[in-house]
């Protein structure tokens, strides 16, 4: 089943034509089921004049994408660059949750939040083992590949006195996340800024914490380990690294049909390579002691680390 769906892939005609609209109806058809309103949110942010004038403002000529970003991701032809993708990211980003427990009867809202607890409880539990009392809350937070910035929301909400930029390279995601951010509480707390998360400009020792939730698996393998050693540079003696992302050893995404694992991997260019690396061993490799991996829900493992005090 698996090679046929892989063969059916490859027909460009029947993949695009057929196979790619019909994902794309049964996934906002499934999500609009379950509460999540895509192609409302979508219009709407579509006819809001702000969205646009948020772009002009925030994207960075000077920023340049590496090749391996400028491939379709997401059944999106333009990938990460375009507005269609920035104005469905949070439906996308809640109908994901909601797969997490699908036999739970609970709203989008409430498996997002589950979801995002569980990454921010391991982070506060991973400072709070290897820190000082005084360290475990962080006062400054880098959120890399922020896209529509509901990581860096839920980042910003579990710790409220640290200010948290979000950084992303679709300047249409931030424009998005810039926008729907604006008047919400402890929003003069959070920043959106357009750049490259191995190439952040950041001075050496800025953050407390570096978090990547869901962009490695967009990732080839050299920019995943570029992506550790810029962490890694920009930390504080002690910051933190936390990534968040599909677990291959996970029983569910084990016992998922060949056949959907495949279609699944058709529109992620890099998930091969991500189902592939041993990122524990990238974080010692990149400098990083006291790394630890925790199955935080069915689907997706947690990854924590600390630069060393030197
Ligand atoms: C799946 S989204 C992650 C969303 C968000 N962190 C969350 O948890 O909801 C991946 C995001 O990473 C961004 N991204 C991918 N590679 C990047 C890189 N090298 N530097 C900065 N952003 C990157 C993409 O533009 C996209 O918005």
């Amino acid at each position: 089943m698996s090679k046929l769906v892989d063969a059916a892939i490859a027909n460009e005609v029947l993949y695009e034509r057929i196979m790619k609209p019909m994902a794309r109806r049964t996934l906002i058809n499934t999500a609009e089921k379950n509460g999540v309103m895509w192609r409302e949110e979508a219009k709407a942010l579509e006819a809001n004049a702000e969205v646009y004038a948020r772009f002009d403002a925030l994207k960075k000529a000077e920023v340049t994408y590496p090749e391996y970003y400028l491939k379709p991701f997401h059944a999106y032809a333009e990938g990460n660059l375009c507005w269609l993708a920035a104005f469905e990211a949070q439906s996308a980003t809640y109908s994901m949750a909601l797969r997490v427990w699908p036999k739970d009867r609970i709203t989008a809202e409430e498996a997002q939040k589950r979801l995002r607890d569980s990454y921010t409880d391991m982070v506060r539990a991973h400072r709070a083992r290897h820190g000082a009392e005084s360290e475990i809350e962080p006062k400054k937070i880098l959120d890399v590949g922020c896209s529509v910035g509901m990581s860096t929301r839920y980042l910003s909400d579990a710790f409220p006195t640290a200010s948290v930029v979000g950084l992303d390279l679709s300047p249409y995601m931030l424009a998005v996340a810039s926008v729907k951010d604006e008047g919400e509480p402890g929003s003069e707390k959070r920043s959106w800024v357009h750049g490259k998360g191995e190439d952040t400009k950041y001075a050496d020792g800025t953050f407390d914490v570096v978090s990547l939730a869901f962009v490695i698996h967009e990732c080839p393998e050299y920019a995943t380990a570029d992506l550790m050693k810029e962490a890694h540079r920009i930390l504080k003696p002690g910051g933190t690294f936390v990534m968040t992302d599909n677990n291959p050893a996970s029983p569910v995404i084990q016992k998922l049909p060949p056949a959907l694992f495949t279609l699944m991997k058709s529109t992620e260019p890099h998930s091969n390579e991500y189902y592939t690396i041993d990122v524990q061993q990238m974080l010692k490799d990149a400098g990083f002691e006291h790394v630890c991996q925790e199955q935080t829900d069915p689907r997706h493992r947690t990854v924590c680390a600390s630069k060393k005090r030197k």
